[in-house]
């Protein structure tokens, strides 16, 4: 996989680096506001019982701010956060040091948590419950069971597919928020307030330009932000305005819509070589060479909420509109 892309699943390196971009409060937070209210309500209630904040899962497409609720919800309760990922826990050894390590009140974010191995995910069951930390130790004739009594502690967990998560897993949290795409006008918000917070100038055109163009989706407006600033700074004045927008947009080959190579690729292909559909994952995935949880994840979410795909019992349709914007003929 390219890693220029604009588009992607996961958060790179720059994202974390500035993590100043991030909002630190529920009141900051643009968006969101079913979410932001319900939330707002837990925590000043778990705060007024002085208990640990019920377990939180957040689910939703990437980028729209799940790591980012964490921070804020511990931020909130004013606890320590300790995170880790689905796909990092490899043994059941290193879950039951990630919890044997909390301190009462903290908060354990775990991203991708629909990746943890099925036998290390049973740990998590008493652990949610009771607090209490249930391990085998030893093998053989001499393995013993254990229980560790663990501090209260909120584990916030955060998934692309809720529908992946084992049924007792999910049972077992308490809040359970879904995260929907942004309105141009929330991101138009959030695209003002990245200008803020990293001191660089964008009029109100250029700000509506980036958020029409960012698929809903935060992460994509703030590095969409960045690489217009480049051009900004280098071709422009340093303040983003319209025309350097749409200059650096069509470079980093971002269409009116968001649309980007891939998304192109994918539709193409559908159309080009399966007829338009109906069409299995599988063979989309490899018709175009991308891995098939990147397409289901990342790309096609935004594609059907858009009207550019619909999902069929038989397979991925392509609809009129994308034979439309594709300018091809049908
Ligand atoms: N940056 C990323 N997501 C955000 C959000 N929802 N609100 C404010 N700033 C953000």
């Amino acid at each position: 996989m390219q890693d220029d892309r604009v588009i992607t699943t996961h958060e790179l390196e720059e994202d974390t680096f500035e993590q100043n971009i991030r909002p630190a409060s529920l009141d900051e937070y643009i968006g969101q506001s079913e979410v932001k209210d319900n939330m707002s309500v837990f925590i000043k209630a778990a705060k007024m019982r002085e208990e640990s904040l019920d377990h939180v899962l957040l689910y939703g497409p990437p980028g729209l701010g799940k790591t980012t609720l964490a921070f804020i919800i511990a931020n909130e309760m004013g606890s320590n956060i300790k995170t880790s990922s689905g796909p990092a826990i490899e043994k059941s050894g290193d879950l039951a040091a990630l919890l044997s390590s909390l301190e009462p009140g903290d908060v354990l974010f775990i991203d991708e948590i629909h990746r943890i191995p099925r036998y290390i995910e049973e740990i998590l069951y008493s652990a949610m419950e009771d607090f209490t930390l249930d391990i085998i130790i030893g093998s053989d004739a001499s393995s013993r069971n254990i229980k560790i009594n663990l501090p209260p502690f909120t584990l916030v967990g955060a998934t692309t597919r809720a529908g992946d998560l084992t049924g007792p897993l999910r049972d077992r949290f308490g809040i359970v928020s879904k995260l929907n795409y942004y309105t141009e006008s929330e991101l138009t918000e959030i695209v003002k307030r990245t200008s803020r917070v990293l001191n660089c100038e964008i009029d109100d055109k250029a700000a509506a330009e980036l958020a029409r163009r960012s698929r809903g989706t935060p992460r994509i407006a703030n590095r969409l932000f960045k690489r217009v600033r480049d051009y900004a700074m280098v071709m422009g004045s340093g303040i983003i305005d319209l025309k350097i927008t749409k200059i650096a947009l069509d470079k980093l080959k971002v269409d009116n819509l968001g649309l980007d190579q891939t998304d192109y690729n994918l539709l193409r292909a559908i159309i080009e070589r399966f007829d338009g559909g109906p069409v299995g994952i599988e063979a989309i995935a490899s018709s175009i060479g991308e891995e098939q949880t990147t397409i289901e994840d990342v790309y096609e979410p935004y594609l059907l909420q858009q009207g550019f795909l619909k999902r069929t019992n038989r397979g991925r349709v392509v609809t009129d509109k994308a034979y439309e914007h594709l300018n091809i003929q049908k």
